[in-house]
């Protein structure tokens, strides 16, 4: 661009920009961090598709900084429509011009998908429509390397705007209006600074941009100079003719080599253009610029240490006062601003002081950028007005958790911040607040965790960086760090003691108030803030030898067999499984588990959940190969049986998942075995609850077969009326496993009309034949798997319509998430955020009264909880109404013992040995936990057979988990490979029966997933 001598000249020249011809169609594509996913080449694959098809005249590419759903990488915008692309590829980009340029048809493969919702238009995915995108505005849209394209966009029209109309005082008192805070952590008012050095004695005065960017995590003064460094450039001109200085400093770490590069370029064009150097727009004013590189060092960002740097000196913090300000930059009055907060005030003087302080909260004016990062599904850089709550940028804009996990908690502000837990995700992000909730806003890293981030190894990552980058001034900062990270160090690995969770709390308080400057008095933060809200974790790790995320090294294997409850060597037996050698897949299995054909079915797999490979795709389908195994290898065949004669008599009450595995590991360690069960089947929940079209019945009787070929004696049909009758038959000890069957009541009136029943019994008598049909208009009250089972039970048994209610929202039901998707494909319909208030009829069943619920304050864990929508009164017709809010155990045949410990309504049991009381009692399952899963109650009676075992004098020694060495680490092209899918029938074949839905694995299909498995226990 010519240089511009006057501001009618830069009017002028936007005018002329504007009008001039573009193409008819604009692509858009992200050149900067996308390149690292091949930007380039997709740009260059769009260039020689344009020129074979002699589009250039009616196609333009423009290369842009970050889109800021970085996620999609390389995304690409193209207009006038604004249709999004994510994950192009070179090879779309034919199909690309074919379908969408000359077609004018998107391509839905490459659309924004959330699972459930396809979007084709950048304004339209929830991502973009719930941001007010004020800096960014720019950033993805122009291209950073032309002055012509920034200036086409309204760069410099706020400098030259003030330059003709606002001397430089009245400048500041703008920028006071606004409210502008420092957007590099520490919130300082940006007028105020600026006046201070406006009115400190000394020239010249220096203006200098930090962009130093030393946390893990945050990238968005980094994406600010790639994508729009002419409106960090206009703010520094603009901030430098209020302030009076003639020269300034752009500070960049020199790992951000295209921020390096575009600054330069931009500079070089401004300079050129008029809009930099001497007489600037012919206004007289002199400013220029300078960009000096800094080597990395994160104590390099803080005020002091950068000055030194850019004088040359090593960059180490010093004693402030006196403040920058006043003696700065060669002991000149400095003024330094982050990028953003550069970058803010052209926006201030666009529209105003007061326009833009209706935006954000008292405290906190203006939108905040944050990088979003971590365990969030969309990653990238999200600009919302201060004052947001946590929850919309996680839920709303970033789309929430991936893999199934949940949230546990964000850490805010980078190695200076602190982690906020689930219960604060509703707290409005600003300076204040986000303060009083022992974090800071820092520069707006926004690191996400889900369940499998261990707290603890989350603060220790941040104390061995900020030890790392500690300039080792001063001993608190430099050595109190060190013993923070060792103690941390052992804590991970185990080896520590209860009482250096307070010594480290301790050292961190030192640390804090001795330390010179903010690296070490923020660099506890991380630590206080997790013992404050994760003292439990820090105990497990030194108590139990236990990672509650299944994440440290030292304490876990692999994940996977760490998160399984029953601890199966899962890593193992899928490696069989890879290998083909399926019969010691199955008793690798069996070492922990006698349920494996239950289990491939039924399981909430926790092990899938956690598994590693879920971080790079899909996680393993852990439980589809269990099934594998288990249907494949034919023969049920016998567990080692026990030579010589049984010691010890143990009886076990109820034949559950949790009884039966007790008497199972009892019968190996040598026991003689007797369990008793009310009903006339044995299985508890699995026989008499779980529905065949999931778990066919002689699939279970495969399982409780094997457990009998172990020795286990049973007898149905024989409820125990008190324990007095088990203590006079002379058993050494009892295990109490009778579940939990006994409703939770509604409390509400027309309960007891007929028509009315509970879940637990409505499947029982389906299941034992004594219920064959449900006509009428059904209601299923309640959200997990119980309600699951009864409103698919009753479509299947002909009802005309069910409709289940759930006081909370989707994502928060308890089932098993795969079968809330299959009920919902099987046609009932759900309605959340409802509670039932009364039932209505006359003898029986006419309608239910309904109140719609709002959602209002989070609860501990981090739920919101719901409350009655004033006026929220719906009535729904209903013939029937099933009820699944919950169960709890019938402990009648407790009551006049005096041993078993009884609390809240629940069996009272110690976690490890599932005692209760002093004496030969132990309880365990849904009896103690109450409503859980099949797997918990299983690891409940294995850890109770080996407390039993101890307890009569044995070794309480299980089978070794491992012992059959397979296969190593999957090749590239194994581990490439997609989760294989499985096959069912679809929902319409599956009205008015109850055959198992889902087919297993093919051997092809098994081995190829078994081999998708990255053998974590050899990394
Ligand atoms: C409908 C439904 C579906 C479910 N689906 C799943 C699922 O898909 N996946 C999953 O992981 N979990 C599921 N669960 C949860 C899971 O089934 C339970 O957590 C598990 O069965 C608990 O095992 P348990 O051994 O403690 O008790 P139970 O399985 O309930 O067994 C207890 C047994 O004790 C007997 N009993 C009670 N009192 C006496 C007495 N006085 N004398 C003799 N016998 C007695 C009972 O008759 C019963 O057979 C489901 C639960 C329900 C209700
Ligand atoms: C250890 C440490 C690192 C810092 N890093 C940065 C940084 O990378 N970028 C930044 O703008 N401010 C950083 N700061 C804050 C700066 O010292 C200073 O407060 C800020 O640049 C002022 O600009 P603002 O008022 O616009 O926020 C850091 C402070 C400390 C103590
Ligand atoms: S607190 Fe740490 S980083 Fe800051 S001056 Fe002291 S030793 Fe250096
Ligand atoms: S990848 Fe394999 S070893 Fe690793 S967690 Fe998943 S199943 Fe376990
Ligand atoms: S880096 Fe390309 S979209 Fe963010």
């Amino acid at each position: 661009m010519n240089r511009l001598n006057s501001i009618e000249e830069l009017h002028r020249k936007q005018k002329e920009l504007l009008a001039r011809p573009r193409g008819e169609r604009v692509i858009r594509v992200c050149s900067t961090g996308c390149r690292a996913l091949g930007a380039l080449e997709v740009c260059e694959a769009l260039d020689r598709e344009i020129d074979r098809l002699d589009l250039g005249d009616r196609v333009q590419v423009v290369r842009t900084g970050c889109h800021g759903l970085c996620a999609g990488a390389v995304a690409m915008v193209i207009d006038p429509r604004g249709i999004f692309y994510q994950n192009v590829t070179p090879h779309d980009v034919p199909e690309i011009i074919e379908t969408t340029i000359l077609g004018n048809k998107t391509i839905r493969r490459l659309c924004w998908s959330s699972g459930r919702q396809t979007i084709s238009r950048q304004r339209d995915i929830p991502f973009y429509q719930r941001q007010t995108r004020v800096v960014l505005r720019n950033c993805g849209v122009v291209d950073p390397r032309s002055l012509e394209d920034a200036v086409a966009h309204g760069a410099y029209l706020a400098a030259a705007d003030a330059f003709s109309r606002m001397p430089p005082e009245g400048i500041i008192a703008e920028v006071i209006a606004s409210g502008l805070r420092g957007r590099g952590g520490a919130g300082f008012p940006t007028g105020r600074k600026w006046e201070f050095v406006r009115s400190a004695a000394g020239q010249p005065k220096y203006i200098i941009c930090n962009a130093d960017e030393g946390d893990p995590g945050a990238f968005m003064d980094r994406a600010l100079l790639e994508g729009d460094p002419h409106l960090v450039i206009e703010g520094m001109i603009i901030g430098a003719y209020a302030i009076g200085a003639a020269k300034g400093f752009i500070y960049v770490r020199a790992e951000y080599p295209i921020a390096i590069e575009h600054t330069e370029i931009a500079l070089d064009q401004a300079r050129r253009a008029g809009l930099l150097g001497e007489d600037i727009l012919g206004t007289g004013f002199d400013f220029d610029l300078e960009i000096r590189k800094g080597a990395g060092a994160f104590v390099c960002g803080e005020e002091t240490a950068l000055i030194a740097s850019i004088e040359g000196r090593r960059g180490m913090p010093r004693p402030r006062p006196p403040f920058p300000a006043t003696s700065g930059l060669f002991g000149k009055p400095t003024n330094i601003n982050n990028v953003e907060t550069w970058a803010n005030v052209p926006r201030i003087l666009e529209k105003g002081a007061a326009a833009y302080a209706q935006i954000g909260t008292e405290g906190s004016k203006g939108t905040k950028i944050f990088a979003l990062a971590g365990k969030v599904n969309n990653t990238g850089l999200v600009e919302v007005p201060m004052g947001t709550t946590l929850r919309e940028i996680i839920f709303d804009i970033g789309g929430g958790i991936p893999h199934g996990r949940r949230f546990k908690a964000a850490q805010i502000g980078g190695p200076s911040g602190g982690c906020v837990p689930a219960r604060y995700l509703d707290v409005p992000l600003d300076y204040d607040s986000v303060q009083m909730i022992g974090a800071i806003m820092g520069s707006g890293g926004l690191i996400v965790m889900d369940q499998a981030t261990c707290m603890v190894d989350i603060a220790k990552f941040f104390t061995d960086f900020v030890q790392s980058e500690s300039c080792g001034k001063c001993v608190p900062c430099r050595v109190g760090t060190k013993r923070m990270a060792e103690i941390l160090a052992r804590i991970t690995a185990g080896q520590a003691e209860l009482t250096e969770i307070d010594q480290l709390a301790q050292l961190g308080e030192v640390v804090r108030e001795a330390s010179l400057c903010g690296l070490g008095q923020t660099a506890p933060n991380p630590v206080l803030s997790t013992i404050r809200y994760f003292r439990d974790e820090y105990e497990a790790h030194i108590v139990e030898k236990r990672c509650p995320s299944h994440a440290c090294k030292a304490l876990v294997s692999t994940t996977c067999s760490s998160a399984c409850p029953a601890h199966v060597s899962v890593q193992d037996y899928v490696a069989l499984v890879a290998e083909g050698r399926l019969a010691e897949a199955l008793e690798v299995i069996r070492r922990r588990n006698p349920f494996p054909s239950v289990c491939g079915r039924a399981c909430d797999h926790p092990c899938e959940t956690f598994c590693r490979r879920g971080d790079l795709d899909e996680p393993v389908a852990i439980r589809h190969l269990k099934r594998f195994v288990s249907d494949r290898v034919r023969e049920i065949g016998a567990p080692p049986k026990w030579r010589g004669p049984r010691q010890g008599r143990v009886a076990v009450i109820g034949s559950g998942p949790a009884g039966l595995t007790a008497a199972y590991f009892l019968a190996l360690m040598g026991r003689e075995v007797k369990v008793y069960e009310a009903l006339e089947v044995v299985g508890g929940v699995l026989a008499a609850g779980i529905p065949p079209y999931r778990l066919p019945r002689q699939v279970l009787q495969r399982d409780i077969e094997y457990i009998r070929r172990a020795g286990v004696e049973i007898e149905t049909g024989r409820r125990i009326a008190s324990l007095q009758e088990l203590r006079e038959a002379n058993f050494d000890a009892i295990f109490v496993a009778v579940g939990a069957h006994q409703s939770s009541r509604l409390n509400i009136p027309g309960e007891d009309t007929q028509g009315v029943q509970d879940a637990v019994s409505f499947l029982r008598r389906i299941n034992l034949g004594e219920l064959t049909s449900l006509p009428g208009r059904v209601v299923v009250i309640g959200g997990g798997n119980a309600a699951i089972d009864s409103a698919r039970t009753a479509l299947r048994l002909g009802a005309d319509s069910v409709s289940l209610l759930y006081r909370r929202s989707r994502e928060e039901m308890p089932a098993i998430r795969e079968e809330i998707e299959e009920a919902l494909l099987e046609g009932v319909e759900m309605q959340f955020l409802v509670a039932p208030i009364a039932i209505e009829g006359n003898g029986s069943v006419r309608a239910i009264r309904i109140n719609e619920m709002e959602l209002g304050e989070a609860d501990e864990s981090g739920r919101r909880r719901p409350i009655p929508k004033p006026g929220g009164e719906v009535v729904m017709e209903a013939d029937q109404v099933i009820v699944a809010i919950g169960q709890g155990p019938e402990l009648s045949f407790a009551a006049s013992d005096g041993q078993l410990v009884v609390a809240k309504g629940r069996i009272s049991a110690h976690p490890v040995t599932q005692r209760s009381g002093e004496g030969n009692l132990f309880a365990g399952g849904d009896a103690v936990t109450g409503p859980a899963t099949i797997i918990e109650a299983i690891a409940a009676g294995q850890r109770a057979a080996q407390a039993i075992d101890l307890f009569l004098g044995g070794k309480g020694e299980l089978p070794p988990a491992r012992g059959f060495p397979g296969r190593s680490k999957p090749d590239e092209q194994e581990a490439a490979a997609p989760r294989q899918a499985i096959r069912g029938t679809p929902p319409r074949k599956r009205k008015g029966n109850f055959m198992e839905i889902f087919k297993g694995y093919s051997l092809q299909a098994a081995c190829a997933e078994a081999r998708r498995c990255l053998r974590c226990d050899l990394d």
